[in-house]
């Protein structure tokens, strides 16, 4: 029996989100929590004939804290997503709002679900969610993941583009470290499985071209959007594939090693990974080894080249202050 809440169910990314998880046979009960149309899209999925019981909920009579009542795991796409000309930084103020509530309705409601955050800025909104549930004396560092994986997707798909053609992304499998927004987005080409060419690793110019497509390739969609708002559709099903791995490993006994934005302060075991990038930072993107409990371990960045110490040191720089914003976050009081 597994409980999954979607906050922000009913937005660009919340629907689609929603119902790759109605089709997900490890999900029994799906809960929608959204402060406009949750009831209507909740509706609307409960007539798909697979087991998940779908209901949804709006923000009158403590509706958050209903809808998150003992969820093992909480995907979190809520608040305002980016217009052109905008940086994921500019939703900070209206997202980190909405983040400290929704982590306090965590903390009440179901303390130990696996929390999933979508809602950008990532590499500020995490560090919201974990100091609010510090203060609730909630935080469980191995369940808190910034989901960074539409990166990791992007990043398949463009290098497949590049080598040969889109239809070979499924073939691989490119980890992408740091943050998850333009320059702290560090994607490690030279650790391809299979493995990217040398005629491309070692041409500046086209490799040049292959990171920046990966690092802003939310900036292609924003584009062609035209104000309509940021990755939606592939973002969902970057989210429902994440959340789909961290199930399996809590549930179904796959463990399996991915990438995410999590907290590598005291107690997290990821000393090593700051001692390899040379820097104190708290929160980052990296390799991480799934089990029943979450994070069983946080694995080391390994060998990398030239060009990528350079993108880290970058990203570093970057990342602190991002990181410090949503760590000195003082909500609003309510
Ligand atoms: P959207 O505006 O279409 O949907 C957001 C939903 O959140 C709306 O339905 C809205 O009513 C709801 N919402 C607002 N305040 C809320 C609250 N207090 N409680 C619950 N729900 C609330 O936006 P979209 O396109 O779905 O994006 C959502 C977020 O995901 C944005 O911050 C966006 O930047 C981020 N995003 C993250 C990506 C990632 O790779 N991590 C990729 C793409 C977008």
């Amino acid at each position: 029996m597994v409980k999954a809440v979607v906050c922000g169910a009913a937005g660009g990314i919340g629907q689609p989100l929603s119902l790759l998880l109605k089709l997900n046979p490890l999900i029994t009960e799906l809960s929608l929590y959204d402060v406009v149309n949750a009831i209507g899209v909740a509706t609307d999925l409960s007539h798909i004939a697979t087991p998940a019981q779908v209901t949804g909920y709006l923000p009158p009579d403590n509706g958050a804290e209903k809808a998150l009542k003992d969820a093992d795991i909480v995907v979190i796409p809520a608040g305002v997503p980016r217009k052109p000309g905008m940086t994921r930084d500019d939703l900070f103020k209206v997202n980190a709002g909405i983040c400290a509530t929704l982590a306090q309705a965590i903390a009440n409601a179901c303390p130990k679900a696996f929390i999933l955050v979508i809602s950008n800025p990532v590499n500020s909104t995490v560090p919201v969610f974990a100091e609010t549930l510090k203060k609730a004396g909630v935080f469980d560092p191995k369940k808190l993941f910034g989901v960074s994986h539409l990166d990791i997707v992007r990043a398949a798909t463009f290098a497949a583009t590049v080598v040969s053609s889109p239809a070979d992304a499924p073939k691989y499998s490119i980890p992408v470290v740091g943050g998850h927004s333009g320059a702290t987005i560090v994607p490690l080409l030279s650790q391809s499985n299979p493995k990217i060419p040398a005629e491309i690793l070692s041409n500046k110019e086209k490799r040049d071209a292959l990171v920046n497509r990966i690092q802003f390739g939310g900036d292609e969609v924003v584009k062609a959007k035209d104000g309509a708002g940021s990755a939606t559709l592939s973002m969902a099903q970057a989210g429902a594939e994440f959340t789909e791995f961290v199930l399996q490993a809590a549930y179904g006994k796959k463990s399996r090693t991915v990438q995410a934005y999590v907290f590598l302060g005291a107690d997290s075991g990821g000393e090593g990974v700051k001692k390899e990038i040379g820097a104190e930072v708290d929160y980052f993107s990296v390799n991480i080894e799934l089990g029943p409990a979450g994070i069983e371990k946080i694995l080391p960045i390994g060998t990398i080249d030239d060009q990528e110490r350079t993108l880290l040191a970058a990203a570093v720089k970057e990342l602190g202050p991002s990181i410090e914003k949503g760590v000195s976050f003082t909500p609003a009081p309510p």
